[in-house]
């Protein structure tokens, strides 16, 4: 484990259960266009990617013009607006609050390192933007997880070199970006999603500081 001096987290599925709202808006998209797409092909393809990426997997190798592509993504992303309007501070996952304010009682940095262009908005229904020291999201870098741009572009928020942050994801794309960016990596969710993750926790649930610090 390293001397950590900054935790940089992931927002959708790790902080919040939005990750679930981001499915069902796909999956809406799908079934109006008539294309399978299953909740175990979601995990496994969809999961921390970002909104252009996604619809190329579920659409795959069908013909859709530019046009129709930028509506399709706009129809999803207007779902998925639909769903988060609907949210409340209740929605932060239990203990995530607390972790956030030890973090900083610990004289530790946090940042969000999120591929979502809805980022700051469902912080904003959560009601924790105040408590980051530094916001990276879909309008912070051109490449997305897996490639490392933004932790390393979270990390330059919080002016912590990147062997000094732990990255916290529940994607593989993420993690794999935490790994590329040279920091350690926590992964949320089974083991068997994660193939470089440091160290794994089932969910981000009452997790602590000394839970996230402590060596496996
Ligand atoms: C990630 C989500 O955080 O953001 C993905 O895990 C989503 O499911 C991606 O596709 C981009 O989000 P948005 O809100 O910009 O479409
Ligand atoms: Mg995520």
């Amino acid at each position: 484990m390293p001397k950590a001096k900054a935790i940089l987290f992931d927002l959708d599925g790790v902080l919040t259960d939005t990750s679930e709202y981001h499915y069902r808006a796909w999956k809406q998209l799908a079934d109006e266009e008539g294309i399978p797409l299953t909740r175990e092909e979601n995990d496994a393809h969809l999961r921390g990617v970002g909104r252009r990426d996604s619809l190329m997997y579920i659409i795959r190798d069908r013909h859709y013009s530019e046009e129709q592509i930028q509506e399709m993504m706009e129809r999803k992303n207007n779902y998925y607006n639909q769903l988060i309007s609907q949210m409340g501070p209740d929605e932060v996952v239990a203990g995530g609050r607390e972790l956030l304010q030890e973090i900083h009682q610990a004289g530790m940095k946090s940042a969000v390192a999120s591929a979502s262009k809805n980022c700051r908005l469902v912080l904003e229904r959560l009601q924790i933007i105040d408590l980051f020291d530094g916001i990276a999201d879909g309008y912070s870098v051109i490449n997305g997880k897996p490639a490392p741009d933004i932790f390393v572009f979270a990390a330059g928020v919080v002016q912590t070199p990147v062997v000094d942050c732990i990255g916290v994801e529940d994607a593989d794309a993420g993690i794999e970006a935490i790994k590329t960016a040279g920091m350690y990596a926590l992964g949320v969710g089974p083991k068997e999603r994660f193939k470089r993750a440091d160290k794994v926790v089932p969910t981000m649930e009452n997790i602590r500081l000394k839970d996230i610090l402590a060596d496996e």
